[in-house]
């Protein structure tokens, strides 16, 4: 056998060879290169908050400064402070309608790592995972996993949700149906009658499997689901259909509600034999909350009311951006352009449309591929924005994810006038 030359000997495992980051973060540092060189970039790709515009609740601050005074420094318990996973259990219950114990959550270090070890106990080699497209990071997971990824094309008919139909096809082959509602990256959420249909087949699926064989799971992310708008309801597979309760692994945390991206405390609630395996799994990774942090958001938690005043006030600031941006798009759109935009339900995305393919722009260029337009809109406009296919949605969808965690509102008016110019040069 002829030896490998060492350009083709890998240098670590294959898993880590293949990874692909993150295509937001590598738009980013496009972006971020921009700034560098002086230029102004109205930068809505990253799925945070601005600290300066939405800080974290001041008590919150208060109390972690206050147990790291109080030396709350070594490890926590591994499933989670017993305090704060009561305080979650209340929170779930007064405003969630759902019932868990303290045995069935886990607390992690945000919800990432909830995610990843709801794979790591699912899906085993070559299973496969059901996920629709666009959503986020699901083809990450499931590469982690060695899964099989079939993903579910959803359209703007559903507001890009996935439905019972779309599903339906590959349901008997699935270990794990992963969704998200409110879903980034589109803002939007499910209906009651589509979670419910959703449910209904799996519930269907776990019966044609009988109780001896590996059940068909759903994870359900509901990071986003104290951030809805309006009329908008979030609904959840368990409340909806109680049945769902032994196929059903939550997602949640504090990182959206509460603006709270960095200080990184997570959870799951699920069946307690799969709580208790994530909690196994997670313990060799080591992606705790802090000690501090977990009491700190426990004292946080007790006092719903103050909660409730907070996402109040949280919501009415972030409503007030996609509003902005919802009626520009309209605006922009009754003028002749040809964008789109969706209703904001939810979260703090707006989903957008540049259906520029095949236009010219004044130097003579034509905008072929969706990597053109999204240059195009960075360049003459300023403006930052992710495109679907960095959630795994087709390469040239002309569909975008605005989101407005680092927006002022007074830069909206700037916005709309930049994308009016850039695309009035188009023809
Ligand atoms: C749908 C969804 N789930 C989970 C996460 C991760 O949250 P965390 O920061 O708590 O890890 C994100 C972050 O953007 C998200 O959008």
């Amino acid at each position: 056998m002829e030896a490998k030359t060492s350009a083709e000997v890998s240098k670590v495992s294959k898993l880590a060879e293949n990874i692909i980051g993150s295509e937001i973060i590598k738009l980013a540092a496009e972006v971020n290169e921009k700034i560098r060189n002086g230029q102004h970039v109205y930068n809505f790709t990253i799925g945070d908050f601005n600290p300066k515009l939405f800080p974290i609740p001041a008590e919150l601050k208060q109390a972690i400064l206050d147990e790291y005074l109080a030396d709350e420094t070594n490890y926590p318990a591994a499933d989670g402070m017993l305090v704060l996973r009561e305080a979650v259990s209340k929170l779930l219950k007064e405003r969630a309608s759902l019932n868990y114990a303290v045995d069935e959550i886990l607390i992690a270090g945000g919800a990432r790592p909830v995610i990843y070890s709801i794979f790591k106990t699912l899906v085993d080699e070559g299973d496969t995972v059901i996920f629709p497209v666009p959503s986020w990071n699901n083809n990450h997971y499931s590469y982690l996993n060695h899964a099989k990824q079939i993903k579910i094309n959803a359209d703007p008919e559903s507001n890009f949700m996935p439905t019972v139909k779309h599903i339906k096809p590959y349901i008997q082959e699935a270990s794990l149906i992963a969704l998200c509602s409110p879903q980034n990256p589109t803002g939007t959420v499910f209906t009651k009658q589509g979670l419910e249909d959703i449910c209904d087949l799996i519930l269907e699926e776990n019966k044609r499997r009988g109780e001896h064989a590996k059940p068909l799971y759903l994870m359900y992310d509901q990071i986003y689901w104290a951030l809805t708008y309006g009329n908008t309801q979030h609904y959840n597979p368990v409340s909806l259909r109680p049945e769902m309760r032994p196929y059903t692994v939550f997602v949640d945390g504090i990182s959206k509600s509460l603006a709270a991206t960095g200080v990184r405390v997570g959870w799951s609630m699920g069946p307690k034999l799969v709580i208790d395996k994530m909690k196994s799994l997670l313990n060799h990774v080591g992606a705790w909350a802090p000690k501090a942090e977990q009491i700190a958001t426990a004292k946080y938690l007790s006092d719903l009311k103050r909660y409730d005043s907070f996402l109040a006030l949280q919501k009415q600031k972030l409503h007030q951006r996609l509003d902005g941006f919802y009626k520009g798009f309209t605006q922009l759109k009754s003028e002749g352009f040809k964008v789109d935009v969706i209703t904001p339900q939810a979260a703090i995305y707006l989903t957008i449309q540049f259906a520029l393919h095949g236009m010219k722009t004044e130097s003579g260029q034509v905008l072929a591929t969706t990597k053109d337009i999204t240059k195009y809109i960075l360049d003459e406009a300023s403006v930052a924005i992710v495109p679907f296919y960095a959630f795994g949605a087709d390469e040239n969808s002309s569909w975008y994810r605005l989101s407005v965690g680092t927006c002022k509102t007074e830069d909206i008016e700037g916005v709309v006038t930049n994308l009016r110019k850039a695309l009035k040069k188009l023809s």
